[in-house]
């Protein structure tokens, strides 16, 4: 009954092809490690999102009057609402721990080396949209964090010469954050930018799906198969992938539930305090940081003491993510075998991209900001010497197959 009932479909729709080759018949590596469970963490992460974002709409109203009252109405009066936001605003802040750890990963094994340069810029696609639909969602409580901060990032593009200042009166589409900032801030958070998300995780998989996954050897399974042509080091997704994955969902759930329900605003830096407040135009907070995934960037921001040059730099440290793929020129990918001076500087970037987004979330002191430049000089160093470091250093040798 059903095998004649596959037999229709398939014969209009390649569902068994699209399986096979997705999952059940899509070699991966044997060798996958802990890092290994955070693309899928990832996909699991927007589907909350997304599922909550729903729900949330059917309740918040996007207007300056009554966005504030309206997040208040869905906390205490909607039946779990409560649950539904605070499922979407860690769902946020898990979003990007998922994210950076999915990105050390790359970086960990050269992941993003030939032949994936394309997986790597889609997934850097990726964060430039997650990044837009952070800052957007942000706004949408009508927090005075929610406002001010919008106030502070939509400024910056007043630095820019000639057409700054109509510029940033286009992206708010008034002389002030206004509701009309909110209106046009809610469309693109709730269609705009999720369209494009889904958009670019299925190129994004698509991508990988063609040359295949990287291990944490950093050796091409493709290179030695057996008489069917599987590789020999490889392994079915469907069943072994999906269920160990599952494994890493569960303590992924474990920690998120924890968070939602035992300390949902996480100490300020999930909701910060200032957001339970309503948005006053006339009254700036004390101290405005962006939420802490925001935080190395805007360091590197104010570590920069011209505005225009502060604004460079922050794009900077974003845009030259980008060309990574071009600026690592060692013939290993993993780590493991790559030269001293390679992992050195992976512990320099990724210790200065910490201390970057400590002193993002705290008020600049004279100490600070020096601090903040020599992490930012350092930062960037990790990139512009990686074509020296890669080829002088000596590796070690790949093995022909993945070791444990
Ligand atoms: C919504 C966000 C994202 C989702 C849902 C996602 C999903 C996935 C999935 C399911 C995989 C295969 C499983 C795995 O290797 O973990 C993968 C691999 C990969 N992703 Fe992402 N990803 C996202 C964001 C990113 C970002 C921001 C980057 C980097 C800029 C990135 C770079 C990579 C790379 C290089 C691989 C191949 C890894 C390897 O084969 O070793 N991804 N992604």
């Amino acid at each position: 009954m059903m095998s004649k009932f596959m037999e229709w479909i398939d014969a209009r729709f390649p569902a068994t092809k699209m399986w096979e080759d997705h999952l059940s018949k899509y070699y991966a590596p044997k060798n996958f490690n802990f890092y290994y469970f955070f693309g899928s963490l990832a996909l699991l992460v927007l589907v909350n999102q997304l599922l909550t974002g729903v729900w949330l709409t059917m309740s918040y109203e996007p207007s300056a009057e009554g966005a504030f009252a309206s997040v208040e109405y869905i906390m205490r009066d909607v039946e779990y609402g409560w649950i539904l936001r605070y499922l979407h605003s860690t769902g946020a802040s898990a979003f990007f721990v998922v994210v950076y750890l999915h990105m050390f990963r790359g970086l960990l094994y050269g992941s993003y080396q030939k032949p994936r340069e394309l997986v790597w810029i889609f997934g850097m696609l990726i964060y430039l949209a997650l990044m837009a639909e952070a800052f957007m969602g942000y706004l949408l409580p009508w927090g005075q964090m929610s406002y001010w901060g919008a106030q502070v990032i939509i400024s910056l593009f007043g630095a820019i010469p000639v057409i700054g200042a109509d510029l940033t009166e286009w992206i708010r589409g008034d002389y002030l954050i206004s509701g009309i900032t909110l209106n046009r801030f809610f469309a693109l958070h709730v269609v705009a930018v999720p369209i494009v998300l889904l958009a670019l995780v299925v190129l994004h998989i698509l991508a990988l799906h063609e040359v295949g996954s990287n291990n944490p050897d950093g050796v091409d399974i493709k290179k030695l198969k057996d008489e069917n042509g599987v590789p020999l080091d490889g392994i079915p997704f469907h069943p072994y992938y999906t269920v160990k994955d599952i494994v890493g969902v569960v303590v992924f759930l474990f920690v998120f539930c924890f968070v939602v329900f035992f300390m949902p605003e996480m100490g300020g830096y999930f909701l910060e305090r200032p957001n339970f407040e309503q948005a006053n135009s006339l009254k700036t907070p004390e101290h405005i940081a962006p939420v802490w995934y925001f935080t190395p960037f805007y360091a590197i921001l104010r570590a920069v003491p011209d505005k225009l040059m502060g604004v460079v730099a922050m794009g900077g440290a974003i845009a030259v993510l980008f060309v990574l793929p071009w600026l690592d020129r060692s013939p290993v990918k993993s780590m493991r075998y790559k030269g001293w001076m390679s992992k050195i500087w992976l512990w320099v970037f990724c210790i200065s991209f910490v201390i970057l987004g400590v002193l993002g979330v705290l008020a600049p002191t004279p100490e600070r900001t020096l601090l903040a430049r020599i992490c930012t000089i350092l930062y960037f160093a990790y990139f512009i010497l990686m074509p020296f470091y890669t080829r002088m250093e000596k590796t070690k040798p790949v093995p022909e197959r993945v070791t444990g």
